[in-house]
């Protein structure tokens, strides 16, 4: 994870590295840094948000800077980058993982290192390369490293230069007009330009402030291919809601209507689907097992990406691998697919961002064209992700879904935002939190508790509802409330007898019901209604109360919903 950003123009490198780690800070945000070249290297680093380097006022036009999240050392000014070399010449920015640091930190013994991380490895790495071309130096540190890394480095005597490289971890630069960037991603500078190079796995840029040149690992010169971004500003600001999320969540009937224009031109034939991702991608995914196997009859198996990677999964040729990532970075879903292309598996990616690593490397990608989502707590990429689902079904199955009144059945959800932000007013103070659904909506279940715990910190449990009396009804008391999806499905009965057994044991239930379920009332203390629809779309509009719900409980717990602790958007280490 981590946020890395470099300029190179004519504009105050300070100010523009600064903005820029504000909106990466998505990525983390434990401690941030910047160096800055302006005749000698200055270097200034803060722990906690990016915002206290406002005050650091550094002259020069070229620098570089990082936003982050620790893996190796806790969050402090020395674990805080940029890394610099013994010499104080060389500082680096890094996002990825050294796994060979202590290797390399024994070879260059004679090198002081000031931290714990292994990012510092390749200041002095480099620092022991270099013999006045920085290009070189860097080609030869690289050849050393095993891991992943991004690298933004800068050197007080190549005033002009930025070297950026990468492998595994992301990297775009940005083409301005005397002036370039580099970054982690293209929100960094979306807002001095559109045109946009991604970086290929090991490939280095020199970044001038009139123009880029692009090598491979050997040094050798190559083409660079500049694409314009699609989106702009806007969409990276708030347009008056308080956080991104709410704004993202507020998005939803237009992304959903979006995403239902997509077309499926991939090849979906199989006899065995396995559908894999991480975290709220995951529940998409496992939505989509209950849809492909009920319309398609194709036997579909879910599992978690970090699972999947070190299974030694039975899984060939004849199988498709469905990969689903709002980012197309996370790092085990990214290794499921590698693994599965390895075995032969062909491989279909359930991406947004446009050309992310794991969109090129797929043999096929669906893209969910949910614009960009920056609350770290995923909202509208998922309705995305489960629209691409229903659409994929639909084109195994050969049967229709009628998805055109879903934008509407979620405007009227979101209509009842006050409605449902008394009933968090209610709960807020709870320590325990229960989301109960079946069938379809278990993993919509799961998707709550998920919401819930990671902005409003409450400890949450989903979980299917016939398993309740397995173990978790234990946990019932009047202090424990208990969300539970009983829409008008063929298994609506059955949680209605689970609803029962927790108001038997004094729990309090919010129910998620259909609108004209008069009786849900008799069950439970509390009713979200949504508007009826085909059982199997039910997740659409069951997911939005639930994150209203978490989202205002967050709120008046005065939780920091757009950057939860110890979270991070865009997960790029296992
Ligand atoms: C992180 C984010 C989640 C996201 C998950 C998978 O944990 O905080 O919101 O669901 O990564 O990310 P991806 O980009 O692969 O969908």
């Amino acid at each position: 994870m981590c946020g890395i950003i470099g300029y190179v123009g004519s504009r105050n490198a300070c100010e523009v590295i600064v903005r820029a780690l504000e909106r990466l800070e998505y990525r983390g945000y434990d401690s941030a840094g910047i160096a800055v070249v302006n005749e000698k290297l200055e270097v200034s680093k803060v722990v906690g948000r990016v915002e206290k380097l406002k005050s650091r006022k550094f002259e020069g036009t070229i620098g570089v800077g990082h936003t982050r999240w620790s893996t190796h050392g806790k969050p402090s000014i020395e674990n805080a980058h940029p890394h610099v070399s013994c010499d104080g010449k060389i500082a680096v920015v890094h996002n990825g993982i050294i796994e060979n640091y202590l290797e390399l930190k024994e070879e260059l013994k004679t090198h002081s290192f000031k931290s714990e991380t292994d990012t510092e490895v390749i200041a002095h790495l480099i620092e022991e390369n270099y013999s006045g071309n920085l290009k070189e130096a860097v080609l030869k540190a690289i050849k050393k490293l095993v891991g992943a890394y991004a690298l933004c480095v800068v050197h007080e005597s190549k005033p002009d230069e930025i070297i950026a490289v990468r492998s595994g971890s992301p990297l775009a630069l940005g083409i301005g007009v005397g002036e370039n960037f580099v970054a982690s991603d293209v929100s960094a500078f979306i807002e001095h330009t559109k045109k946009t190079v991604y970086l290929n796995e090991r490939e280095l840029a020199v970044v001038k402030k009139n123009g880029v040149e692009l090598f491979d690992s050997e040094g050798k010169k190559k083409q660079l291919a500049i694409v314009e971004v699609n989106w702009d500003l806007e969409q990276a600001q708030k347009s008056g809601f308080k956080h991104f999320m709410l704004k993202e969540i507020f998005e939803q009937p237009r992304t959903v209507e979006e995403t239902s224009k997509i077309k499926i031109n991939a090849e979906l034939k199989a006899d065995k689907i396995f559908i894999t991702a991480c975290g709220t991608a995951s529940y998409a995914g496992l939505v989509g097992k209950y849809v492909i196997e009920r319309l398609a009859r194709v036997p579909t198996e879910w599992v978690l990406a970090s699972e999947f990677r070190y299974s030694n999964p039975i899984v060939g040729r004849k199988d498709l691998l469905v990969v689903i990532s709002q980012s197309g970075e996370t790092a085990d879903t990214l290794a499921a697919l590698r693994l599965a292309k390895e075995k032969g598996a062909r491989t279909l990616a359930i991406v947004n961002v446009v050309d992310s690593t794991i969109a090129r490397e797929a043999d096929d990608v669906v893209y969910t064209r949910a614009g960009l989502e920056i609350g770290v707590a995923s909202t509208k990429a998922f309705t995305s992700q489960l629209v691409a689902l229903y659409k994929i079904a639909e084109k195994m199955s050969g049967k229709k879904m009628d998805l055109s009144g879903i934008p509407k059945a979620i405007e009227k959800i979101l209509a009842k935002d006050k409605e449902i932000t008394e009933i968090a007013r209610k709960y807020f103070k709870v320590y325990n939190f229960l989301f109960l659904g079946r069938d379809v909506n278990y993993p919509i279940a799961l998707e709550g508790a998920l919401k819930m715990k990671e902005i409003s910190y409450i400890h949450a449990e989903g979980y299917a509802a016939g398993e309740m009396k397995h173990g978790p009804i234990a946990l019932v008391t009047d202090e424990v409330p208990t969300v539970a999806i009983a829409v008008n499905d063929e298994v609506k009965t059955k949680i209605i007898s689970n609803i029962q057994e927790i108001k038997a044991r004094n729990g309090k239930i919010i129910a998620i019901a259909t609108e004209g379920d008069t009786e849900i009332k008799k069950h439970a203390n509390e009713v979200i209604y949504v508007p009826k629809t085909d059982a199997l779309l039910t997740p659409l509009l069951t997911v939005i109360p639930l994150q209203l719900l978490a989202y205002h409980t967050a709120e008046l717990r005065e939780c920091d919903i757009d950057k939860p602790r110890n979270l991070a958007k865009s997960v790029t280490v296992e």
